[in-house]
């Protein structure tokens, strides 16, 4: 089958080739996943440079790419809860999903919405995870104030919309040009970065939400409540996360030592921090198919690209202003 494999870590345009490769088999509890589209994430461009390689066991040359939808073609013994043909959407970590197939857990695969093509499925699994799994460890509950930073991205877009399902109102930042179309996806108050700052509009919101990090990380602790939540995607590893990653002594010393700034925020708000890991999640996705089914959540689809451009799409979502996602086409 053809398959997008990463060669050696680094340089994305040396190191990402278009590949023939063996067709996947799979495990009792697996399925195995026809490839319809897949979607691209900035996590494809940190795995890319290597930057994540202590954290995966996959040696190269791997197939990437993590979120999926297309049908299923073969079911291993021990799934009984999907059949032959249905279609189907996912995030996996496994296994690589710019190919023509992919083998993924059955216990992180969704039916996917039944009114979205296979285009718009793929473009939600990991951002709309993540945003559910954000909102639900901040507890965010109706009437709420939350900051979504970068609504125009993939996460931002998703949150704003599940957060305003919830009954939340929604603060959300973005440049001049996307500002109207965050308003449409529901946000209360749009502030465009390039010519207000939020720090003097936003206060005392129950929770910020951080796909920026560096000084947003920081910061976000000024527009929070007293005792209010600061859910990172990219910031420094809280104490928390660091203990359930079972690191030595050394590498606590090191992680404690980055978060010293945000350690010194918590105490001075009586906040809330954690940095968000997100994960394959079944039951979330079946979920949000709901929510999309029952057009509570869009999909936002910024460009499409065909299997032998995904060089291409890796380096458009690299740029940083992609709205909403970038999708690739694998089979019409
Ligand atoms: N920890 C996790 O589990 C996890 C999960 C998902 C994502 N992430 C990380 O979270 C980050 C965001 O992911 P994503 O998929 O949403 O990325 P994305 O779609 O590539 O984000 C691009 C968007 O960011 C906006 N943006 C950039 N700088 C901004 C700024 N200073 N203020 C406001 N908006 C800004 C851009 O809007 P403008 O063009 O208008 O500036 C653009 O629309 C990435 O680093 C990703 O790796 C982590």
């Amino acid at each position: 089958m053809k398959a997008i494999q990463l060669t050696t870590y680094g340089d994305i345009s040396e190191n990402i080739k278009l590949s023939e490769i063996k067709k996947p088999s799979i495990q009792k509890d697996e399925v195995l996943v026809e490839i319809f589209a897949a979607s691209v994430n900035p996590l494809d461009i940190k795995v890319a440079s290597g930057k994540l390689k202590r954290l995966s066991k996959t040696p190269l040359p791997f197939t990437m790419g993590h979120d999926v939808s297309g049908k299923i073609v073969a079911i291993g013994a021990d799934v009984s809860d999907f059949k032959i043909g249905d279609e189907v959407y996912a995030y996996t970590n496994s296994q690589g999903t710019f190919a023509e197939f992919v083998a993924v857990k059955a216990n992180i695969v969704s039916l996917k919405p039944k009114n979205t093509s296979f285009e718009e499925a793929a473009s939600l699994p990991l951002v709309s995870l993540t945003a559910a799994q954000v909102l639900k460890r901040g507890k965010l509950k109706a009437g709420d104030k939350i900051l979504i930073h970068a609504g125009s991205g993939g996460v931002g877009s998703l949150t704003i919309q599940l957060a305003k399902a919830k009954g939340a109102y929604v603060y959300t930042t973005t440049s001049t040009d996307n500002v109207e179309w965050v308003k449409a996806l529901g946000a209360d108050r749009v502030i465009d970065y390039k010519t207000e700052d939020y720090k003097t509009i936003v206060k005392d919101v129950d929770m910020v939400l951080d796909p920026l990090g560096n000084q947003y990380t920081e910061d976000a602790f000024d527009v929070i409540k007293k005792g209010g939540k600061v859910i990172s995607l990219v910031g420094p590893v809280d104490e928390e996360t660091a203990r359930r990653m079972k690191l030595n002594y050394f590498a606590n010393l090191f992680l404690s030592w980055k978060r010293r700034k945000i350690t010194a925020q918590i105490k001075r708000k009586s906040a809330y921090y954690s940095l968000l890991l997100m994960r394959g999640n079944k039951k979330q996705l079946s979920e949000i198919a709901e929510l999309v089914e029952a057009g509570k959540i869009k999909t936002s689809i910024d460009k499409v690209f065909s299997l032998k451009e995904t060089l291409e799409a890796i380096r458009y979502v690299d740029n940083g202003r992609t709205k909403g996602k970038v999708v690739i086409t694998v089979k019409k």
